[in-house]
């Protein structure tokens, strides 16, 4: 029997980063409950760059919430670093999400009395691991933020904030990244330097990253994109081009409206 690649690679824990086993997510109770995951089973490769597409409301922050164990489905299994989440007690999922996993979310905020710096090697020290000072510098300065190092957050806009996050994530080298549109206030310059050292991330260093995102371009610097729809995998794009990206989420948005 020929199955679909990604099939292919649904129960294979040992190099897969995550793997979701028929995810089945509603949110509410009764006539108002919504289905936001629908039975989604995924593997996603260790060292490869996802990026995952659709229209509003089609389950991506959803996808991305029951992944890092923030969100409980109601049915089916996650597996993040060979590890099944479905047993895991809230401190066993906070120790996971704090050793294997990193996060570009907005909801995931900086700690506000810590500076910049500090802000970006605190998962390096609660892993009891030492921050490179050149390296964490390095990479700040390539962020935009080398004169920013200092700050607090509060002295910080949305977008940079949201750089401090990439830098947090990237450098204690996690099992995963989970970015929700992580360039999503950054103007163009500066969300194309973004995606370039996330990409390198992946390409020089092996890094997994996991990134939902709205616009074609950013989808394009991923090695595959996995479209959403009403909670369900409508597609999946390998070596994706922006315009054969924007192409299909057309299709799929106009779906959605009709
Ligand atoms: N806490 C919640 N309570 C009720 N419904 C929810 C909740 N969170 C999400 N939903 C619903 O679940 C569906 C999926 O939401 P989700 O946030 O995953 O979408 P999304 O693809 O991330 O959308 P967007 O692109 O707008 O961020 C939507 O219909 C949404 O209204
Ligand atoms: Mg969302």
């Amino acid at each position: 029997m020929t199955r679909a690649p990604y099939d292919e690679r649904v129960t294979n824990t040992v190099t897969a980063a995550l793997e979701l086993h028929h995810v089945t997510k509603r949110h509410g109770v009764g006539a108002a409950a919504v289905t936001a995951l629908d039975q989604v089973s995924l593997s996603i490769p260790r060292g490869t760059f996802t990026a995952v597409m659709g229209p509003s409301g089609s389950g991506k922050s959803t996808l991305l919430h029951c992944a890092a164990g923030l969100d409980r489905p109601d049915s089916g299994a996650v597996v993040l670093d060979g590890r099944d989440l479905t047993g895991l007690d809230e401190t066993a999922l906070t120790r996971l999400r704090r050793e294997r996993m990193g996060f570009v979310f907005q909801s995931f905020n900086l700690v506000p009395t810590l500076t910049v710096e500090q802000n970006a090697v605190l998962p390096l020290e609660f892993a009891g691991r030492r921050a490179d000072g050149r390296r964490v510098r390095g990479l700040l300065g390539r962020l935009g933020l080398g004169d920013r190092i200092d700050h607090r957050p509060a002295e910080l806009s949305g977008g940079q904030q949201q750089r401090v996050a990439i830098a947090r994530a990237l450098l204690s080298q996690p099992a995963i990244i989970f970015a929700d549109e992580p360039t999503g206030a950054l103007d163009t310059q500066a969300a194309r330097e973004v995606l370039g050292i996330l990409r390198e991330a992946v390409t020089a260093s092996g890094q997994t990253i996991v990134m939902v995102t709205h616009d074609p371009v950013a989808a394009s610097y991923a090695d595959a994109v996995v479209f959403f729809a009403d909670g369900r995998i409508a597609d999946h794009m390998a070596r994706p081009d922006a315009g054969a990206v924007a192409a299909r989420m057309a299709r799929l948005s106009a779906r959605g409206a009709a």
